[in-house]
């Protein structure tokens, strides 16, 4: 698939089918997109956890209200920011980095066949708080999203649009 289609076919989809896993290489690929996201200074202050544990990801939906789709996903990615890793110029872009690597992974999944929902939960420090305990994040590990993936239950198919009206020409 071209990189053109790839992008106009991405959209959040939020019911999975819940009877075909995801594999490990799938998984690998998705990681392998987003650690080829730019980032400031190209510091790379991501981190990644991978959740297939079916508790778990029911306990996501406890802690974040908008991630009902979680009931049919197979598996998860929550994209942590490492504020630690950094340096004079970088630290202020980390959200921007982290954000270039989830759409990366948004993206690849698309090409490998699966559908995805990107869930933010940076900055609302009530979600923050409830993935900093679920998932033991200490220091300045703060989690960044949870993106939902699965193989798609709904139909495929953009949502996003082309608003002329946006763009000014100089
Ligand atoms: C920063 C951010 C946070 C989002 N958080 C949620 C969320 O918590 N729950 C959800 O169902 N969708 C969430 N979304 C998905 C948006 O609702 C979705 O991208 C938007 O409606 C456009 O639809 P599309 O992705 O199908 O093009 C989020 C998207 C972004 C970029």
């Amino acid at each position: 698939m071209a990189v053109s289609e790839i992008i106009a076919r991405r959209k959040s989809i939020r019911t999975y089918r819940p009877d075909v896993e995801i594999s490990d290489a799938q998984i690998r690929s998705l990681l392998e997109a987003a650690m080829l996201a730019p980032s400031a200074c190209g510091m790379r202050p991501w981190e990644f956890i991978v959740v297939r544990d079916r508790a778990k990801l029911d306990a996501i939906r406890e802690v974040h209200p908008f991630t009902g789709m979680l009931k049919t996903a197979t598996a998860a990615i929550i994209v942590v920011a490492n504020n630690d890793i950094k340096n004079d110029i970088s630290g202020d872009y980390i959200p921007q980095d982290c954000a270039a690597a989830t759409e990366n992974i948004l993206l690849q999944a698309v090409a490998e066949g699966l559908g995805t929902c990107w869930c933010g939960v940076f900055p609302k420090a009530e979600h923050v708080a409830g993935f900093s305990r679920l998932f033991g994040l200490e220091g300045n590990r703060v989690a960044f999203n949870v993106i939902a993936l699965g193989v798609p239950a709904e139909e495929e198919g953009s949502r996003g649009f082309y608003e002329e009206g946006k763009v000014r020409w100089e």
